[in-house]
């Protein structure tokens, strides 16, 4: 059901349990209005029956004949009384209470009549016009003190109802509320995980049965972004592919096209020389093919490794150690090209790692470093620990002539050189290969002007990222 249609729901419920609540505090309302009504009544009628009481004291002491008759008069005005308010005192006190009221009203009119036939002689007699008058006042009295305890009563109800629904309303709404927002945040955080993964890369779906509400629309929704996504990714991933194939031949192209040709003219100046040329010369000109045969050879074993990178024979070994090996392979350049070279290596934690292709990573960036810099240039080589411990950092840095930053997004990709015939443009595409085979990474940062950072990262071992 739809998130909109609950909300609906259950503000239609809590309205009709309102709506109930309200109709029984009317109905109670009424019911005690009904009964303080009758009270009144009641009122006047105790009233009048004290009168009657009073004149039949007076009667009983004087033997007054006209008080009998005032007293008659007075039964039948509070029989009038009775008749006009008889469906009031009905609804408060019922039927049969009013019938046994005016039963009573009737036995002290008879006695008072039989007392007045008698000329008041008889005794017996009086003391019944007594009894029933007592008789008669207090069942009236005892009328009014039951509906006075009944009307405390409905009000005490009602309030312990209006308490305990106020409760219930209020911790439904809670209940409702805290379920319907709970059902939402439990969602956004499986969106705002799913979405975390894709920016890593990682395009998994929010797994589990997706509900028909507008959550589930949104889920449904960052799942198929997330398919698509992932399509598109393989999509660009292959035409990268074919992209850097492209600029493959080409470079393979260009690269032999150099040596073949002067291959070509050394031996068509071979042939037409051949009859003038002396031992030596021959000799020098197929050291030249040889020369040439080797740059092909050169390139050719280059590209292999790019294409098909050996294998990595990993072993625990001490990156900083590799660090000064590689250093003292390039020292002697490093000398000629009048370079200052600087070492500041933390202690490592294990690292697991080829040492001939980190070697050879490392010299390929020295080598990058020297031919960007002048004499008197300084290289510098850092390693740390990341502050999580999790991996290694080689910063490898130059005071060279810097990267322009258009060329930095190309300078991994096979045969991308700004060196001319001084390189095949295979150095970084390569290095690139097996930092990567070793589950690190390698990055540029420069300035113009300024020099270069190579930044790899290597995992520690046993805290590699699964
Ligand atoms: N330290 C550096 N400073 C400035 N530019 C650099 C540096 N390292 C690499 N580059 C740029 O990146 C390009 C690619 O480097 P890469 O090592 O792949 O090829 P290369 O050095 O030109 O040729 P080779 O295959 O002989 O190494 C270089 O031509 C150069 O323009
Ligand atoms: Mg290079």
């Amino acid at each position: 059901m739809k998130i909109e249609r609950k909300i609906i729901l259950s503000n239609a419920v809590n309205l009709g349990l309102i709506l109930l609540i309200g109709v029984f505090a009317l109905q109670n309302l009424n019911r005690v209005l009904t009964k303080l009504r009758f009270v009144e009544i009641a009122d006047d009628l105790n009233a009048s029956f004290l009168e009657m009481r009073l004149s039949e004291k007076n009667y009983i002491l004087f033997h007054d004949e006209a008080t009998l008759t005032d007293m008659q008069a007075q039964i039948s005005r509070t029989r009038q009384t009775i008749d006009s308010a008889r469906q009031d005192i009905v609804r408060a006190v019922g039927e049969d209470n009013l019938s046994m009221l005016i039963g009573q009203i009737e036995k002290y009119s008879n006695t008072i009549h039989d007392v007045q036939a008698s000329g008041g002689q008889d005794v017996a007699l009086k003391l019944r016009l007594r009894m029933h008058g007592k008789e008669l006042k207090e069942f009236s009295e005892s009328l009014v003190r039951i509906e006075r305890a009944r009307v405390n009563d409905i009000i005490a109800s009602s309030k312990r109802v209006l308490f305990y629904s106020f409760w219930v309303l209020f911790l439904l709404a809670i209940l409702v509320s805290h379920f319907i927002s709970q059902r939402i945040l439990l969602s956004l955080r499986a969106i705002e995980r799913l979405t975390r993964s894709i920016a890593e890369g990682k395009f998994h779906r929010i797994e589990g049965p997706v509900d028909d509400d507008e959550v589930g629309s949104v889920t449904t929704a960052i799942n198929s972004m997330s398919d698509e996504l992932k399509s598109r990714e393989e999509e660009l991933i292959q035409s990268k592919k074919l992209a850097s194939l492209g600029i493959l031949t080409a470079g393979v192209a260009h690269e032999l096209t150099n040596p073949l040709n002067n291959i070509s003219m050394i031996a068509q100046n071979y042939l037409e020389l051949y009859d003038n040329l002396d031992r030596e010369k021959r000799l020098e000109f197929m050291q030249q093919v040889d020369d040439e045969t080797k740059r092909i050879g050169e390139i050719v074993r280059n590209l292999l490794d790019f294409s098909r990178p050996k294998d990595a024979d990993l072993q625990s070994a001490d990156i900083n150690e590799t660090i000064r090996k590689a250093l003292q392979i390039m020292q002697n350049s490093l000398h000629l090209a009048n370079i200052d070279s600087k070492l500041s290596l933390d202690p490592l934690p294990p690292v697991r790692f080829d040492v001939h292709q980190i070697l050879q990573v490392l010299v390929n960036l020295i080598l990058n470093a020297t031919q960007a810099m002048q004499p008197g240039g300084t290289l510098s080589i850092t390693t740390t620990v990341a502050k999580d411990g999790k991996t290694v950092r080689i910063y490898v840095r130059d005071t060279g002539s810097g990267i322009p930053p258009e060329f930095i997004p190309h300078i991994f990709d096979p045969f991308f050189s700004t060196k001319g015939v001084g390189g095949t443009g295979l150095g970084l595409s390569v290095s690139y290969g097996i930092i990567k085979n070793h589950g690190g990474a390698i990055r540029a940062e420069s300035t113009v002007g300024r020099g270069t950072t190579f930044i790899i990262e290597l995992p520690v071992y046993g805290k590699e990222e699964t």
